[in-house]
């Protein structure tokens, strides 16, 4: 198999194959470790004259993969530009190891900073003496889900609702700290965007204090 003319292995997914080769392609809801979600759709690519989901495409049988035609970045573009309609400012505060991922994928398809006209969710739950979690900043990606139920068989968040009311979530009316969460922190290093984020351990106030605001209860 070509990738972009290179030889690569036909062995996974076409995704392993363009990572292996060093090629950067968005894959904003594959976690390394864990199976392909196919949520994001970023990870478009042509697959003999196809254009498919990288993720979740098998290598296999595939002669000719193009990352970066004129046709599929256009539509990686136009992803990522829907995408960006679905959370609000990037947060001014550090996060886990992947969350910047977002914003490296916006600014290689030649993306501003969105203007971020519309904010559909907007509760925070510092709840977890470790971790904080900005809904605004969430895409939906399902990789924290994902992370909690297979990496760790903790099974402790969701994505409840649908369109605009989904979210995700440590379950109806919960925060994290009255969840079955352990804080282990799979979600906060499989986060692509600062949504869930460690706390500045360097407060020790801010890493003791427990709020929860946007689901009607108050700061406390
Ligand atoms: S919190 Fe992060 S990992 Fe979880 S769905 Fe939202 S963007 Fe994806
Ligand atoms: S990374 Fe392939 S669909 Fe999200």
């Amino acid at each position: 198999m070509k990738v972009d003319g290179r030889t690569a292995p036909e062995t996974g997914s076409i995704l392993d194959a363009v990572l292996a080769l060093g090629i950067h392609l968005p894959h904003l809801c594959k976690d390394d470790n864990l199976p392909p979600i196919g949520a994001c759709r970023t990870c478009l690519v042509e697959a003999d004259g196809r254009v498919v989901a990288a993720c979740h495409t098998p290598a296999a049988g595939v002669s000719e993969v193009l990352t970066a035609s004129e046709r599929v970045a256009r539509l990686r573009r136009e992803v990522l530009r829907l995408t960006s309609r679905m959370h609000g400012r990037e947060p001014d505060v550090a996060g886990g190891p992947r969350s910047g991922e977002i914003w490296a994928a916006y600014e290689e398809h030649g993306l501003e900073r969105p203007a971020f006209p519309r904010r559909i969710r907007d509760g925070t739950d510092a709840t977890s003496p470790f971790f904080e979690f900005e809904e605004q900043a969430c895409i939906l990606c399902g990789r924290c889900v994902t992370a909690c139920q297979q990496l760790q068989h903790i099974g402790a968040i969701g994505i409840a609702g649908t369109a605009t009311s989904a979210r995700v979530t440590p379950g109806a009316g919960a925060t994290f700290a009255s969840s079955i969460c352990t804080a282990c922190g799979s979600c906060v290093a499989a986060c692509p965007t600062h949504a869930l984020r460690p706390k500045p351990m360097s407060d020790p106030a801010q890493a003791g204090r427990s709020r929860r605001r946007g689901n009607g209860t108050e700061d406390r």
